[in-house]
């Protein structure tokens, strides 16, 4: 049987230019980036040229990159390395919506008598703007807000946001791993002083990110040891990763991002169309290229991911880092799924691959799917 991966925001697959190039610094090219002689310094060339290219990326004119595991642990470092640095501030602004590695540091930090402001978002999962600048006060020391939700691909506003946040001087963290290389992302033009990135999202490997920040900022590292990265980041740097992190900028082109695009649209039609009790999660503008999120009426979605999976289709019911836990989803909650209904929920993530024979084959088997299901619902009765 053809597998058809339509889970592309939980990870996506390394191709094949990525592994290439990551190769011969497992083979050959060894050296450690701290190491005086020849093959260390290969190294650390090679990953200094990842950092600008980065930078570059981002249009990162005054900022400098920290490489770590990836978005979990920039995130945390982001925040609590932030914090922990400025004790004078112990006032935080974050979303109702972020990825589970911010809200569970921002409660880890309320539990140590740091407070924490969790702003609303409305049904299609955008914060109010006027509700971030009032939560602003002397002692605010950070907003972090998500470019592009996991779940439902929610894009927020970054430069209304940064804007806002430059004017109250604070600080400004996003994490973007959703949104990396298929987003137009400006550290300049946006104001963002920090941001998280990673790459396996982006066709590179797993197990590698980076932390961006602007210079100045003042951070305590979380691993202490022989003062790598800027001394934000211990630890033997990962060099095959990072190499393969800075390959898999080019990956997404923008014919992928319009393909991505027009599949999606499509498929949110049949959907709709063809399913008389789905509903479509998430914004109808302003939403990540490759993201789809519906609910269905009746009908559990582990039920239709488990079928789907038996024949051959991968998707996901929340994001795929909480989905083994039964943790209501918190992003429903905060766009006003009622929690009865928020088990019916599926995300699809589309990858450029992704070809619209295999997405045509998901529909099809969808709306057989969903009608059994439904048929059997004692919901319905
Ligand atoms: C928005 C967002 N932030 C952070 C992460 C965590 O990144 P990583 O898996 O690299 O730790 C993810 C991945 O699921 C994500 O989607």
């Amino acid at each position: 049987m053809k597998q058809i991966y339509l889970d592309y925001a939980a990870t996506t697959p390394v191709v094949k230019e990525v592994y290439d190039e990551m190769k011969d610094y497992f083979l050959k090219n060894y050296g450690n980036t701290s190491s005086l002689h020849i093959l260390g310094q290969n190294a650390d060339e090679k990953v200094e040229k990842v950092r600008e290219k980065i930078k570059q990326k981002l249009n990162a004119k005054d900022h400098k990159v920290i490489f770590t595991s990836g978005g979990t642990e920039s995130n945390n470092l982001a925040i609590k390395g932030l914090v922990y640095a400025n004790k004078e501030k112990k006032h935080i602004i974050i979303s109702k919506i972020e990825h589970d590695c911010i809200l569970k540091t921002a409660k880890f930090l309320e539990k140590q008598g740091y407070e924490v402001t969790y702003l609303n978002v409305d049904k299609e999962g955008f914060i109010d703007l006027k509700q971030l600048e009032k939560s602003i006060k002397k002692e605010t020391i950070l907003v972090s807000i998500m470019h592009a939700n996991n779940e439902i691909g929610t894009l927020q506003n970054l430069k209304e946001i940064g804007k806002i946040c430059k004017e109250k001087k604070v600080l400004f963290h996003t994490d973007a791993c959703q949104s990396f290389t298929k987003e137009k992302i400006d550290l300049e033009e946006f104001n963002i002083d920090l941001i998280t990135i990673n790459a396996h999202k982006i066709y590179g490997p797993k197990g590698i990110g980076a932390l961006v920040i602007k210079n100045g900022i003042k951070l305590t590292p979380l691993l202490h040891g022989g003062g790598h990265e800027y001394g934000f980041r211990s630890g033997t740097l990962n060099v095959p990763a990072i190499i393969g992190f800075g390959k898999a900028i080019d990956v997404i082109s923008k014919e992928d991002i319009k393909k991505m695009i027009d599949l999606r649209n499509y498929m949110i039609k049949e959907i709709l169309k063809k399913i008389p009790t789905s509903k479509l999660n998430g914004p109808t503008e302003n939403r990540l290229c490759n993201n789809l999120n519906f609910l269905f009426n009746y009908i559990e979605g582990e039920s239709i991911l488990l079928q789907l999976d038996m024949e051959g289709i991968c998707i996901s019911t929340g994001s795929a880092c909480s989905s083994n836990t039964l943790e209501t989803n918190h992003v429903a909650n905060a766009i006003g799924i009622p929690k009865d209904k928020a088990n019916g929920i599926i995300r699809i993530s589309l990858g450029i691959e992704t070809t619209k024979e295999e997405t045509d084959i998901f529909i099809e088997k969808l709306i057989k799917i969903v009608k059994r299901l439904t048929d059997m619902s004692p919901l319905t009765k």
